[in-house]
Formats: structure tokens, sequence, C-alpha cells
């Protein structure tokens, strides 16, 4: 008998997996066994509630938070402001020209609190801002719309307004190469600065898209521990363990080589030993799929490429990264 991967780990902290209106169907008695939070891999992007102005669509969200009270699951709200699926018309006005930061903070607002005071109860913590920080270089914040018509600050009032809005829900900031040791200091800088001016944020949310070659366990020990000391908790949010390194660009495999299920069962149970090392801090640990019949890593970055970056195969069965982990 398969024990439930939820239930092993529930002393320590969530076991969550993205899912989408597909996969809530084809993976629904996987997500009902294994999973006890779920995260919208789309359907809560603002093209995706907001894709005109004034004009909220709820249905695919709805379903979520259906079937996730249907079967007593919690709800990690993904994400509210970002750089990517966010429609053009956010940013400009009829004339196609940039709108004035007023006019944005308004919209950032309107959509933060429509948004969130919908889902109030039902959604326990927001990535209210995913991925701003630069990847390289001294440079903090990318280039993005967001910055460049508000500027810095609209980071502190996507917090504030989201705090309002839901005075209640834990308010994330969420990013990927976390644990590369530059970008892991310049996030720190940046968090740092929330903090000290006061503004309510409560969590950091890891995305956690590696392989089965990097980072390092070393590098994701070390981040972690930087994460541990800005004193809020962490969630690892969009875990998957490719088994593709950055430089592997080969579209011939039609199922992972035995060397690379090795490798992604050592990875598996040396990150999930960590985690637990960590569960004071570590409160939830999501994964950007539920099995490997669908990843969005399948042809992307490469594409005509399947991947196999999870716990449960093809089939829904167990694959011995599981029952590494689960051991
Ligand atoms: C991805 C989805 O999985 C894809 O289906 C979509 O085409 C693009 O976005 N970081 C994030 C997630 O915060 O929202 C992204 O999800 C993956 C990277």
């Amino acid at each position: 008998d398969v024990p439930s991967l939820y239930e092993v780990y529930q002393q320590h902290f969530h076991i969550g997996a993205a899912v989408n209106p597909v996969t809530l169907k084809s993976q629904k008695e996987l997500l009902i066994k294994h999973f006890n939070s779920l995260t919208a891999e789309n359907e809560m992007k603002f093209e995706s509630l907001q894709p005109e102005e004034g004009v909220f669509t709820f249905d695919n969200a709805d379903n979520l938070i259906a079937f996730a009270k249907q079967h007593e699951k919690n709800v990690r709200g993904h994400t509210l402001v970002w750089h990517n699926q966010t429609p053009d018309w956010v940013f400009t006005n009829k004339d196609g020209s940039l709108v004035d930061r007023d006019t944005l903070l308004e919209r950032m607002k309107t959509h933060i609190s429509t948004v969130m005071e919908r889902y109030k109860g039902d959604i326990y913590c927001w990535d209210v801002v995913n991925e701003v920080i630069a990847d390289k270089g001294q440079q903090l914040l990318r280039d993005s719309k967001w910055t460049e018509i508000i500027g810095e600050d609209f980071i502190d009032k996507a917090f504030e307004f989201a705090h309002n809005a839901d005075p209640n829900a834990a308010l994330f900031y969420n990013d990927y190469n976390e644990s590369d040791p530059l970008k892991c200091e310049k996030i720190i800088t940046m968090i740092k600065g929330l903090v000290d001016r006061g503004v309510p944020i409560h969590g950091v949310g890891l995305q956690a898209h590696w392989n089965i070659y990097s980072p390092t366990l070393d590098n994701i020990r070390k981040a972690i521990e930087r994460y541990a000391s800005l004193g809020l908790q962490l969630h690892i949010t969009e875990m998957d363990v490719s088994v593709f390194d950055h430089e592997d660009k080969r579209t011939d495999l039609i199922a992972p080589t035995e060397e690379m299920l090795q490798r992604q069962t050592e990875r598996y149970d040396s990150m999930f030993q960590l985690f637990r090392e960590y569960s004071d801090v570590i409160t939830s640990v999501t994964f950007w799929g539920g099995a490997d019949d669908y990843t969005w890593l399948n042809d992307f970055p490469v594409r005509g490429r399947k991947n196999w970056p999870f716990l449960f195969n093809e089939n829904h069965q167990p694959k011995s990264s599981f029952w590494k982990v689960i051991d």
C-alpha cells in the first residue's frame, strides 16, 4: 500500500501541487491522496482574472476553490503583481501611451482588493509580488513596467494593498534562482528593506525550479539559512527537479534513463532531509505539478522535449524518489 505523502509530512509542513483545469480532473485521485495544498498554475494570474479592465473572469479559479473546499485542501494564491502574464491594458492608456503613477497604483489596488476580498478565508496565503529581482549583476530590481511607471515603491504598495484587502492572509515575496548566492543576497536586501519600513510581509517563497545537478545542496542550504535569518516563514513554492542540466539540449529521450532517476532520487532524498531540518521555518513544500504525465517543463526551455521532474510517474505511481522521501 502507498502511504499518503502529505500525511507522512503532517508534522513538518504542507505538501502542495500546482494544478490547472486539466490536471484537476486527470490527477484528481493523486491530488486528493497525496497533497494537502493547491496552487493555481495559471488561473489566478492577472491575465486570467482580469483580461480587460473591470472584466473579472473567476470561473477557473472558483472551480479550484470549490475542489479545495470539497476535499479540505489549503490554497496558496499565485500571483498578484508580476511582469509576466499581465495584460498590456494594465500599463497603457486608450491611445497606447503609458499611464501615470497614480493610475497604475489605482489599477493595482483595484485588482488586489477585488481578488483577495473574493477569496477571503479560502486562500490562506498569497504570492503578492513575484520575481522582481534582477538575475545577474549589481542591479537590484529587474526592468519592468511596474518600476518604470510607479518606481521602486510599487513593492511596498502591493503588500500594503494586500494587507488591507485581507488582514488575515499571509503575504509572500516569491522568486526563482533563489539559491544563487548573488541573487539570494539581493532578495535578502530587498526584503530587509520591506521589513525595516514596516511593510506587511510574512514569508518568502523559494520557487525551487532545480535540476538533478544544480544548484548544489550546499548552495541550497546556505540560501535557506540566509532566508531563515529574516525571521519570516519560508515556503518552497514551485519545486521540480528536471532530469536535464542547463547545457543538455537532447530531445530524443522518450523516458528518463536509470542514471537520471538515480540522481533524481538522491537529490530528492537530500533536499527533503534539508527541508525537515528547517521545518520550524519551512511551513509548506509545493511541487509545480503532481506527476510526470504533465509538467510545464515539457517543451520548456527546449522545444520538443519531455521531462520527468516529480515523485510520481506518468501513471501516477510512486517513483523511487517518492519512497526515499517518505522513508
Ligand atoms: C508557468 C506555468 O507553469 C506555465 O504554464 C505558463 O505558461 C508560464 O508560467 N515562475 C512562476 C510560475 O512564478 O507562475 C510560472 O508558471 C513558472 C515560473
